[in-house]
């Protein structure tokens, strides 16, 4: 199956739809958690491509928010030492376990995909042809069945990812999903589009 022009432009337009809803114009989504506040470029520097400043310190474990970078979705999702424990068990049916395949910077090519393990950061666009995947941390339910640990689901054909991003084998998405560049300022200020000083 194949996703039509309105399945894409539907999910661009729910994009765009969360991203100006917020109070402000700051781009900044709670998914869990009512507001993050954090500073945004303005629209000229954005499109050139600037680096997006994201105070992560509101973000309690679980919780998810989305920013905007380069005119894409950027997932920043604070993970539990549990929610953690499960990425081990799923190595042997996700496709890319190692994360080979150059879907992240180096410094995130580690187990966690991440700069920091409790803290995930990832473009929330499908690797199959571009939607925009849903959070989905809740266990076991009806409609991804009971192996089913939590992570990201797109349901425009029913790829799965696990809580790093890491694509489940057998469905239509061919990768993982994407970390961009970034690097923490602070304890609690995170930099999208900029890595200078990682190694
Ligand atoms: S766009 Fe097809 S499964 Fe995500």
């Amino acid at each position: 199956m194949s996703a039509s022009s309105d399945d894409l432009d539907q999910g661009r337009r729910h994009f765009l739809t969360l991203a100006t809803g917020v109070a402000g114009g700051v781009g900044v989504i709670g998914a869990a958690i009512p507001f993050v506040s954090s500073f945004r470029p303005s629209a000229r520097a954005q499109a050139l491509g600037a680096p997006v400043e994201v105070d992560i310190s509101k973000l309690e474990p679980g919780a998810l928010i989305k920013v905007e970078w380069r005119g894409k979705p950027v997932y920043i999702l604070n993970r539990s030492e549990e929610v953690l424990a499960t990425l081990p068990d799923l190595d042997s049916v996700v496709r890319d376990p190692e994360s080979e395949q150059q879907q992240q910077p180096d410094y995130a090519r580690n187990p966690h995909r991440s700069v920091r393990p409790e803290v995930f950061v990832m473009i929330g666009v499908c690797t199959h042809l571009g939607c925009a995947p849903e959070y989905r941390p809740d266990v076991a339910p009806a409609d991804l069945g009971p192996d089913w640990v939590g992570g990201f689901f797109c349901p425009c054909h029913g790829s799965k990812f696990d809580i790093a991003g890491r694509v489940y084998a057998g469905v239509p998405a061919p990768l993982n999903l994407v970390v961009p560049p970034h690097r923490f300022l602070s304890d609690t200020t995170l930099l999208i589009g900029d890595d200078r000083g990682i190694g």
